[in-house]
């Protein structure tokens, strides 16, 4: 409901602003009534709306309204595609409009920094610039509707174990680089109406507390102009979580901060000016919120679109020839035979505060059975509790019936209780009994097509061989089921890829030896090598990298060229390259651009993701692809001058099809900037000469003193202060002190 913001807030009294800085229930704001201020909801979120029956409590976690459940983060980022994440989020922003919830506690944008975490399928990736992209997406979908987001958990909330009190020890470079970018994309083009601060300490600060993430970089140097939500529970002391930049503390919890809030403007701890701009971000939000419900939406049309999303998601990890053709897709006259619990109990979302109640499911099972158009025979294999005697027989059962198949499809993957939001996962491997029955059925058909259904990786290693084909569905949602079995019978053509590695075993994985922390620190110790950086940087084998992803035809690449124009903030490089369907069926490639600076005077991961474009085409289509860099693209974060730089000199680009299937290589050289230091007294004597206005000023200096230049490594790696006492005090201290001012100046 539109109203002037800055009118109301002068009729204001102190209490009723400090009344609005804390929410009245679990889900809604409070309203001034008396001045025309409504309160409004917010809900999770992220991939479906859950907004609770009981309204107002705490309630049940299953117990919300019927909503389309959309595909999880996980099997939304495997689409590599913008354009479906912003049709998913208009879907998703017409549900809460009709529903009148104001803004949508999603997308979670924390990097995977460890495929244990778990709430990894509520994520998007161990790539920032992959998860920026398609969060954007979202958020301008969900936006369109006239429904706010909630861009979260602001920042480096990457495991669960204890995520409410856990202080993540990282440096900024690694930060700026790696945990960051996601947000700051997202904020910079798309405008969150509302970032949510995570749980945790971030160095020892609470992230609803930490002036410099909220005010400094969120709001100062990205320009973020909405309202920031603490998660919910995460404020601990009110008066100081306002002073660092958290508008809106959730949920309500009674009277008590507001007259925290009050009692510090009064006795003068808090300047006003501060409660009042908070206060004007809680009216905007007010006043761009819709608070009568919008039109009930099409939910026939947002299922579709949710098998469409969950289809374009799954990634076909490997699809091999038996007696001379690839298993997959099947065709319609195979003696098909479908084992597994999970065809039929389907999993498709994850636990925790983003479980959906969803409007319809379909399972694999039963969409078989309907695209085929006739019966196809079902075994369950295996009990997903485990029950060893119940197991024996089941799998039995199943691998007499697999003798006589044609192809076996087998669908596997992890147990609810195995992976959510408020603790961790403990291993990667899929459940032993799962294992067990694959081997057996392996021994009896060569054909088995193994189905996984699991929000972050599972190991595949000890059991891939047993399987030509592996299609991974991650978490689907609600129209999961239908998007296999049109893929498994090639009525689509599969076409995600990989937002995140699958690594050989959990010891090779980027955080091993700094997870989940102790004694309430985590360190980040592999600092900017996360995912495919780190097996990229250590040259680890995995099982499956980052970008890989089969579909049913091939794409060759040709005519790769990189052209630079413009310097500084208007560097550009233009990236071409011809990519041609190469097969006999129409496919989606997933072009790809990876950047390495090969001369780098820091540590830079061998490659970055810079760029992508999905792209159809029919067989034996061609089309050219433009991806244009910037100097962001090339740059690092200098974490003594504090900002982005970009060395000068060449740059590898990269073009492929994956982050180990590259294509073709180009390399551009660039004009960079300067990234000299301000000298001081123990500068090294190599860092004195190669600055370009020290260097001449010391040379000068040590020749009035009769000093030579020495060429000794050894020395040259001396601060200067010292080389100058071994040198007998040739340069006096006011005369070094006049040196340092000169070359600074
Ligand atoms: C979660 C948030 C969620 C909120 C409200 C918290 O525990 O971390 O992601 O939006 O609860 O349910």
């Amino acid at each position: 409901m539109p109203f002037d913001e800055d009118q109301v807030l002068g009729t204001l009294t102190l209490q009723e602003k400090a009344s609005l800085m804390s929410g009245a229930d679990f889900w809604h704001t409070k309203g001034v009534e008396r001045a025309g201020v409504a309160a409004v909801m917010m809900t999770d979120g992220p991939h479906g709306l859950r907004k609770q029956v009981v309204e107002g409590g705490a309630a049940e976690l299953g117990d919300s309204v019927p909503a389309t459940c959309f595909p999880t983060a996980v099997t939304l980022a495997s689409t590599w595609d913008p354009e479906l994440m912003r049709r998913v989020g208009e879907a998703l922003g017409r549900e809460a409009a009709a529903q009148g919830v104001a803004v949508l506690l999603g997308p979670g944008v924390n990097i995977k920094r460890t495929p244990l975490c778990g709430r990894n399928f509520e994520y998007f990736s161990e790539d920032p610039y992959l998860t920026g992209r398609l969060a954007a997406g979202y958020v301008e979908g969900v936006q369109s509707q006239g429904v706010g987001t909630s861009l979260k958990h602001f920042a480096a909330n990457n495991q669960e174990t204890d995520r409410m009190r856990v202080s993540v020890e990282v440096d900024e470079r690694t930060l700026r680089e790696i945990y960051l970018p996601a947000f700051e994309h997202v904020v910079k083009t798309a405008q969150p109406w509302t970032v949510m601060c995570a749980y945790n300490k971030i160095a020892g600060i609470y992230a609803s507390e930490h002036g410099w993430l909220l005010s400094g970089v969120l709001r100062g140097e990205w320009g973020f102009e909405g309202l920031v939500v603490s998660d919910w529970g995460a404020v601990h002391d009110r008066v100081a979580a306002l002073a660092a930049g958290l508008d809106l503390q959730m949920p309500g919890i009674g009277p008590r901060p507001d007259k925290a809030v009050v009692g510090a403007v009064v006795d003068g701890r808090l300047p006003e000016d501060v409660l009042d701009a908070a206060t004007r971000r809680v009216l905007h939000l007010v006043a761009r919120s819709r608070t009568e419900p919008a039109a009930a939406p099409d939910l026939d049309a947002h299922h579709e679109l949710a098998r469409e999303a969950a289809a374009a998601g799954a990634v076909l990890l490997k699809n091999d020839p038996v007696a001379g053709h690839p298993v997959l897709p099947l065709s319609d006259e195979e003696n098909v035979l479908v084992v597994g619990e999970l065809a039929r109990t389907p999993r498709y979302q994850g636990a925790g505060s983003s479980q959906v109640h969803p409007t319809r499911l379909d399972d694999a099972l039963t969409a078989l059975r309907e695209v085929l158009g006739r019966d196809v025979p079902f075994v369950p294999g295996y009990t997903v509790d485990a029950n060893p005697y119940q197991d024996l027989q089941l799998r039995t059962q199943a691998v007499e019936q697999a003798r006589q198949a044609g192809t076996v499809v087998l669908f596997l993957g992890l147990l609810p209780a195995d992976e959510s939001e408020g603790y961790d996962r403990e291993r990667l491997d899929l459940p032993t009994n799962q294992v067990r029955l694959l081997t057996a059925l392996a021994e009896v058909n060569r054909r088995v097509v193994v189905v996984l259904a699991n929000g972050s990786v599972v190991a595949l290693t000890g059991w891939r061989r047993s399987a030509p084909a592996i299609l991974e569905t991650w978490l689907g949602g609600q129209g999961g089921g239908h998007a296999v079995a049109e893929i498994l019978t090639g009525r689509r053509a599969p076409e995600g890829r990989l937002a995140e590695t699958i690594p050989l075993r959990l010891t090779d994985t980027p955080a091993h030896g700094n997870f989940p922390g102790e004694f309430g620190h985590v360190r980040y110790g592999e600092g900017v090598l996360v995912g495919y950086r780190w097996y990229d940087a250590r040259d680890v084998a995995v099982a499956y990298p980052f970008g890989h992803g089969l579909t049913y035809t091939t794409f060759g690449y040709d005519a790769l060229t990189a052209t630079v124009s413009g310097s500084g903030d208007d560097l550009a490089v233009d990236v071409s390259v011809r990519v041609t369907n190469t097969g006999s069926v129409a496919g989606a490639e997933v072009v790809q651009v990876y950047v390495r600076d090969p001369e780098a005077s820091v540590l830079r991961p061998p490659r970055e993701l810079k760029g992508f474009r999905k792209v159809r085409l029919a067989p034996g289509e061609s089309q050219q692809v433009t991806i244009t860099l910037g100097a962001r693209d090339l740059a690092y974060w200098h974490p003594t001058l504090r900002h982005w730089i970009v060395e000068g000199g060449s740059f590898v680009v990269e073009v492929g099809s994956s982050s180990r299937d590259i294509r073709a290589t180009a390399a551009v050289e660039v004009a960079g900037e300067s990234a000299a230091l301000p000298l001081d007294s123990m500068s090294t004597v190599a860092e004195w000469l190669a600055h370009p206005v020290g260097g001449p000023l010391l040379r000068g200096a040590m020749a009035a003193a009769g000093v030579p230049e020495t060429d000794e490594e050894m020395l040259r790696q001396i601060p200067l202060e010292v080389a100058l006492s071994f040198a007998g005090g040739a340069v006096a201290p006011a005369e070094l002190a006049r040196l340092v001012a000169a070359a600074n100046a």
